[in-house]
């Protein structure tokens, strides 16, 4: 049905209102409809706001979406998706349509129709030709399905997946309707018809609506990526305020892999260890970093001049099965991701703790492989693994590769691990020990010792120093009890310690931490190697 006032409207409304049933339009003429213009009396979204008490009866949805120009351009854009066209028409099926205005449609950083992963693997001609055509129209279909709420009337609060699979709700605030988690504003409701309403958003705050991974928010000090838009961050990092993290004295930070003072700030280094050519580190370091001389904690002046998270090191096992990613740091960019293709790519990603859990979904879908992270630890997830790529593990040992092997050991975390790996098995193998247990100081001096002297320190929180009680420690060695090692690979640079003797240096280092902690009976002193 058009609307009698047609002729008033713009010639490229009429366009978009005739391309209702025919096929989708090619993408230039797409292109062209967002050249449209706005005229000042309809602009005013109030003009078309109806009172809470008028539904139009026996009127549907696509009868009414093209009559309002402010929303011409995204009102022709649901026309070229047949699935959403077809529901708008459908009376028996309600929706809220969340409906950009022409403004916010025109504001949008990236084209509906882009996908900054279709530049990235097909260059700038990514929209040309069939193929092109094609992947243009799949986009503006995600585009405009996560604009369509399948549920009309709406109430607040109500949570619902949009058509593509978004979940959404809104909240009034201050007065204005908002659309979480987004929070992006509704500034009117431009129709209420029979199976469903129209509501227009805020130019604004739309571009909440529309982000990429790399646009999600990442807590500064931990490296923690949030399933929320750097544009809106979460209000606090729980990873942070948790006794075995800390908020810097300048606050809560959160920035993002695409966040521009990041890119430049950031970057990777990769260091292959001296004894073993198949072992690598991977470290994030500002590109200016601080001088100052203040120990962790306060030393996190500006964001600028420290690293991305909390410091530690990915390290890279090329196994004869194929590589390991043990352990992660937040920041992933170009240099990164060719270091490791040229290294043969990952089979897998493996991370001892919720501290290094930072940017795993971005890695895992990077190198197309699985992440493992232990299932007692989940109440950390903070993003939903849309993709399937972790596995939570539940088992206390779990082969990952053979002759790698993910221990439980449990204490700094639940699910605290560490991971084994020993390529022949008539040789001791190596044990990268994370923050499960810590290489101290006195543990780097490579000689025959005297007894009596400690390698290892066994804490629940090591910025706070709160240490972990006896049967932590004890789990923590019975975990590892049945395992050979000669080598052990700590959470940071330079903590490798090499010694024949290292997993008796283990138990010494366990009975000389309870001890000292004044734990006089505890079970440990039972222990042998
Ligand atoms: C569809 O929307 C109309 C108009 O608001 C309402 O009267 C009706 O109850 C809705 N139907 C369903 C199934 O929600
Ligand atoms: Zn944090
Ligand atoms: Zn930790």
């Amino acid at each position: 049905m058009l609307p009698a006032s047609l002729s008033a409207y713009p010639s490229a409304i009429l366009c978009l209102l005739l391309a209702a049933s025919a096929d989708p339009r090619p993408l230039r003429d797409i292109i062209k409809a967002f050249d449209i213009h706005q005229t000042p009396l309809l602009s005013n979204p109030l003009v078309n706001m109806p009172s809470d008490e008028t539904v139009s009866t026996g009127v549907i949805i696509s009868d009414v979406i093209g009559k309002t120009q402010a929303i011409a351009i995204f009102s022709g854009l649901t026309r070229d998706i047949d699935p959403v066209s077809g529901r708008l028409d459908d009376a028996s099926q309600n929706a809220t349509v969340l409906a950009p205005n022409n403004n916010a449609m025109k504001n949008l950083k990236r084209k509906p129709w882009e996908d900054p992963g279709d530049y990235n693997t097909f260059g700038a001609e990514a929209y040309k030709g069939q193929d092109g055509e094609d992947r243009a129209h799949k986009n503006l279909r995600r585009f405009v399905e996560r604009h369509i709420v399948p549920e009309s009337p709406w109430e607040e609060g109500k949570k619902f997946k949009t058509l593509d699979g978004n979940e959404v709700w809104w909240e009034s605030k201050d007065g204005k309707k908002k659309i979480q988690p987004a929070d992006v504003e509704v500034t009117s409701i431009a129709d209420k018809v029979a199976n469903g309403e129209v509501w227009v958003l805020d130019a604004i705050t739309l571009v909440n609506m529309h982000y990429e991974s790399g646009d999600l928010s990442i807590c500064f000090t931990c490296g923690t990526q949030f399933d929320a838009p750097l544009s809106s961050p979460p209000k606090n990092c729980p990873i942070c305020d948790d006794p075995r993290q800390y908020v810097p004295p300048t606050g809560q930070a959160w920035t993002s892999l695409n966040n521009e003072a990041s890119t430049s700030s950031q970057r990777n280094e990769f260091i292959t260890d001296p004894h073993d050519p198949r072992i690598h580190y991977i470290t994030t370091t500002p590109t200016a970093p601080s001088k100052t001389n203040m120990p962790a904690g306060l030393s996190d002046a500006t964001t600028i001049t420290k690293q991305l998270g909390i410091g530690e090191r990915a390290i890279l096992l090329q196994t004869e099965h194929g590589n390991v990613l043990w352990d992660l740091v937040a920041w992933l960019d170009d240099g990164t991701k060719d270091f490791i293709k040229a290294k043969g790519g990952l089979k897998a990603i493996v991370i001892s703790h919720p501290h290094f859990w930072t940017t795993h979904l971005e890695w895992a879908r990077c190198f197309g492989c699985p992440v493992y992270l232990q299932e007692c630890d989940k109440e950390w997830l903070q993003r939903e693994d849309k993709n399937n790529v972790r596995t939570l593990v539940t088992q206390p040992t779990y082969t990952i590769l053979p002759g790698v092997t993910l221990i439980r050991a449990g204490g700094h975390f639940p699910g605290s691990s560490f991971l084994h790996w020993s390529d022949k098995p008539s040789k001791p193998g190596k044990l990268f020990i994370a923050d499960t247990m810590m290489s101290v100081p006195s543990g780097f001096y490579h000689a025959d010792r005297l007894p009596g002297t400690t390698s290892f320190s066994f804490m629940w929180a090591y910025p706070n120093m709160i240490p972990l009680p006896p049967d932590a420690v004890l789990g923590i060695w019975k975990s590892i009890k049945d395992f050979d090692f000669e080598e052990s690979y700590g959470g940071f640079m330079g903590q490798n310690v090499r010694r024949k003797d290292l997993k008796v240096k283990v138990l010494e280092s366990a009975k000389i931490f309870l001890r000292r902690s004044g734990h006089e009976k505890a079970a440990i002193y039972e222990e042998t190697v």
